[in-house]
């Protein structure tokens, strides 16, 4: 899809113009006005769409007129929604050449970029029949410094979602190491499993080692200028979770792919960073990449693991691998003295329980950046919530022969998770924990996002980084 400016929408000869209507307010068409308004009566709903013929009044052949709602309740994320809408809608039709004039909404550039190319995703790599895409998106009057940010982002997030909608099959820890090599502009290390053996991170090992696959420890670090600010981003890179020996249920296996969602929005924003160029600040992006498979080496229940921290910790389910990765993996981040640590990993079952597919959940260990995270997300487009950390939850996973389980009660199971990792999170980082079990792949279509993946994160994190 070809994404250009123009100046001068009235005259523009396209197929579809777009242009918008606030409820209670007319548009800048006066044959929209007539038909889909004085006519029809279209309200301009957010997300409502009408289409009409111009029948050569107009230089376009088309109109779609897009709601936009109450102006007074108009956001960013309205800007994303109703042009991921409008751009659906267009395809349907099988438009080719279209032409969005949003009068008054100039400033909304970078959001309706970033809605046109949701609205345009699709993944039908394995499909025969391919689906249809606009060819060319014209933007009357937005600046075009917004229009390449929106790019970025847009492309940073189909990034994303395409390695996370990929098969486990495809999608290998030695593929995603190989992705994170091959971006530029970063120095980036992949340690194999003797490596990771040497670094002391038994959690991580133990759940990688059921699988044939083997194992990769990712670090892409990004630098330029004097760092003032330095971060760690970590993603759950679970290429495949069978549950190990604790199996899950067939219906549980079945989307599982997805467990590496964290790591897949994690690489998407590594990636676009070469291109965003941040000043003076330091990104690691870091990613403990493996399989829980069951197999004869698998690891047990009642195992002893020692963490990267020297932390012991007993098995209690083999399900609950994600945290026994993420633990080395932010024993690692610690390490590196970084200000800041944030991860994002599909973590549980019991968040997706509390929050549904609608919202992500967040926890840390400082309330002001738990604050920014959610801030940020809001602004993004995504909805983030916090969940409690209290120690009660902690003191579930009391174990009898280790320093913790990895498993405690079924109930208030997200808030446990998080307790878990913070236990592996050390010096003066600040650190905050996305679970967005819930939110990252969709097992039916959900406003604007299709079947599978939503990239999820992808559009908070670049916005923290780029602020
Ligand atoms: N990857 C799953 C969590 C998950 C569930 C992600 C549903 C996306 C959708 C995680 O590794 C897991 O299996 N968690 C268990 C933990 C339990 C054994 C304490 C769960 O949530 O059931
Ligand atoms: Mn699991
Ligand atoms: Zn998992």
């Amino acid at each position: 899809m070809e994404i250009k400016v123009i100046e001068d929408a009235k005259n523009y000869a396209t197929e579809v113009l777009v242009i918008n209507k606030f409820e209670e307010e007319m548009t800048s068409q006066e044959i929209a006005n007539t038909y889909a308004v004085e006519k029809d009566g279209f309200e301009g709903k957010t997300g409502q769409t009408y289409l009409l013929h111009t029948y050569g009044k107009i230089p376009a052949d088309k109109i779609l007129v897009v709601g936009t709602g109450k102006k007074s309740e108009f956001t960013k994320t309205t800007m994303t929604e109703v042009v991921a809408k409008a751009v659906k809608k267009l395809n349907q039709i099988k438009a080719k050449k279209v032409c969005f004039d949003f009068s008054g909404l100039n400033e909304y550039g970078k959001y309706a970029v970033i809605g046109a190319m949701i609205g345009d995703y699709a993944f039908d790599k394995y499909k025969t029949e391919k689906e249809h895409h606009i060819e060319e998106i014209s933007f009357a009057n937005f600046a075009q410094k917004d229009v390449e940010e929106g790019r970025i982002f847009g492309e940073a997030m189909e990034f994303s979602r395409n390695i996370a909608n990929e098969p486990a099959e495809y999608a290998t820890p030695t593929k995603l190491a190989e992705l994170a090599s091959s971006f530029e502009g970063l120095s980036t290390k992949i340690y194999n499993k003797e490596e990771v053996q040497k670094m002391g991170m038994g959690a991580y090992l133990a759940v990688a080692r059921g699988s044939a696959e083997p194992p990769k420890f990712i670090h892409m670090k990004y630098s330029n200028g004097n760092p003032k600010k330095r971060i760690a981003l970590i993603g759950k890179g679970l290429c495949f979770d069978s549950g190990g020996m604790d199996l899950k249920p067939a219906s549980s296996m079945l989307t599982m792919r997805d467990d590496m969602s964290g790591a897949a929005c994690i690489l998407g924003v590594m990636r676009a960073l070469n291109t965003i160029k941040p000043q003076d600040i330091e990104i690691h992006g870091i990613i403990a990449a493996c399989e829980n498979m069951p197999g004869q080496n698998a690891y047990k229940p009642g195992d002893i693991l020692t963490a990267k921290n020297g932390k012991t910790i007993e098995v209690d389910n083999t399900d609950a691998e994600g945290r026994l990765t993420l633990a080395d993996a932010l024993c690692y981040a610690s390490e590196l003295g970084v200000d800041e640590i944030i991860d994002i990993a599909t973590l549980t079952g019991a968040c997706m329980v509390a929050l549904g597919t609608v919202a992500s959940g967040v926890m840390g260990n400082d309330e002001e950046l738990i604050k920014k995270i959610i801030d940020t997300a809001r602004e993004s487009g995504e909805k983030y919530w916090e969940l409690p950390m209290f120690d009660e939850y902690f003191k579930g996973l009391k174990s009898d022969i280790a320093d913790m389980k990895n498993t405690g009660s079924r109930y208030g199971g997200a808030s446990a998770a998080g307790m878990f990792l913070k236990e592996f999170v050390s010096g003066d980082a600040k650190w905050v924990h996305i679970d967005v079990a819930g939110t990252a792949f969709l097992e039916k279509s959900q406003g604007i996002f299709i079947y599978g993946s939503t990239g999820a994160g992808v559009r908070t994190l670049l916005n923290y980084i780029t602020k």
